[in-house]
């Protein structure tokens, strides 16, 4: 079924779009600096498989941070909630994505959770499989497997740049090394993590997968779980307490649904039972997260009575 361009989303879309000079495109990862700061755009997937659209919603987007939540449901998958919960916590942090502050004062050393990047960087080091290669390839095949799209892929610019300047996530590595948090070499974990990051797809593969967190891990298209429930209710739960990062509680209170974003600009929203969200604005609030993203799910929220609470 063909994605519908809704006029409702549009207007929601312009409207929310007056907020974008107020935000900056990330240029940490050079490659990222390239993206027009004026774009907006969303998608929703329902789930009898209809689809609402409006903005340029083929655009493709690399997921940064937005990968944190699939590569933790790998991890659980491949070692169990028990062994990742020994090397990372499930308490929010008021701190920076990047932040290293945290990891010194905590004994053992133990990053506060799998969606900043101390604690990112531990489980993508759990993943399963002999090579970088073998490990990425799991990763692909269970983010194609939720997005229903056999052709993602990666942006070999993106992850090239971010492995040639991510300075701050190799030091976080060599923290976490030295306290035997993790104990591969650090070079071959950036390798992996930066191709993480790099995962490209558009809007609507985004709210894909976002519909599938949102119904617990099943497909409903298919009707296959594939995402174990109990691991779709973690994802869930961390999106709700650390997925805007230190914006995470004023996102909760103003819009009240399980989100992810990531520095490229993107967002994904798993709206439990009723569907799933891709959004991709460019320009970041100070925090790191799509300044119009937001203003407009604060519009969706508010319209359609989303909040959870
Ligand atoms: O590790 C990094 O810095 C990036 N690849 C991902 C960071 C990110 O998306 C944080 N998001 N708000």
């Amino acid at each position: 079924m063909p994605c519908q361009s809704s006029e409702e989303l549009k207007e929601l879309v312009e409207e929310a779009k007056k907020h974008t000079p107020n935000g900056r495109v990330a240029s940490y990862i050079p490659a990222l600096g390239k993206a027009n700061p004026n774009d907006l755009s969303i998608a929703i997937y329902y789930p009898d498989g209809r689809c609402i659209s409006a903005g340029n919603v083929e655009q493709e987007i690399t997921l940064q941070s937005i990968s944190k939540v699939i590569s933790l449901a790998l991890a659980l998958k491949d070692r169990g909630p028990d062994c990742v919960f020994k090397r990372v916590g499930m308490e929010p942090t008021g701190d920076p994505f990047n932040s290293i502050a945290k990891l010194e004062t905590m004994a053992p050393a133990k990053p506060l959770n799998p969606m900043i990047n101390a604690g990112a960087l531990v489980v993508t080091h759990m993943i399963k499989g002999d090579s970088v290669e073998e490990r990425f390839e799991r990763l692909l095949s269970f983010i194609r497997e939720m997005a229903n799209d056999p052709s993602i892929g990666y942006s070999e610019e993106v992850a090239r740049s971010e492995f040639e300047t991510a300075n701050l996530n190799r030091a976080l590595c060599y923290f976490l090394k030295e306290h035997r948090v993790i104990n591969e070499n650090v070079e071959q974990l950036m390798d992996l993590y930066t191709k993480q990051c790099a995962i490209e797809m558009n809007c609507l593969a985004l709210a894909r997968i976002g519909l599938v967190i949102g119904m617990d891990g099943v497909d409903p298209q298919t009707g296959e779980q594939v995402l174990p429930k109990d691991i779709a209710r973690i994802c869930k739960t961390f999106m709700v307490t650390c997925g805007m990062y230190n914006a995470s509680g004023e996102f909760a209170i103003k819009i009240g649904i399980p989100a992810k974003s990531g520095v490229s600009g993107g967002i994904m929203g798993a709206v439990p039972g009723r569907f799933g969200i891709g959004i991709f604005g460019p320009a970041l609030d100070e925090r790191g997260n799509s300044i119009a993203g937001i203003k407009l799910l604060e519009m969706l929220s508010n319209n359609y009575k989303l909040s959870m609470f």
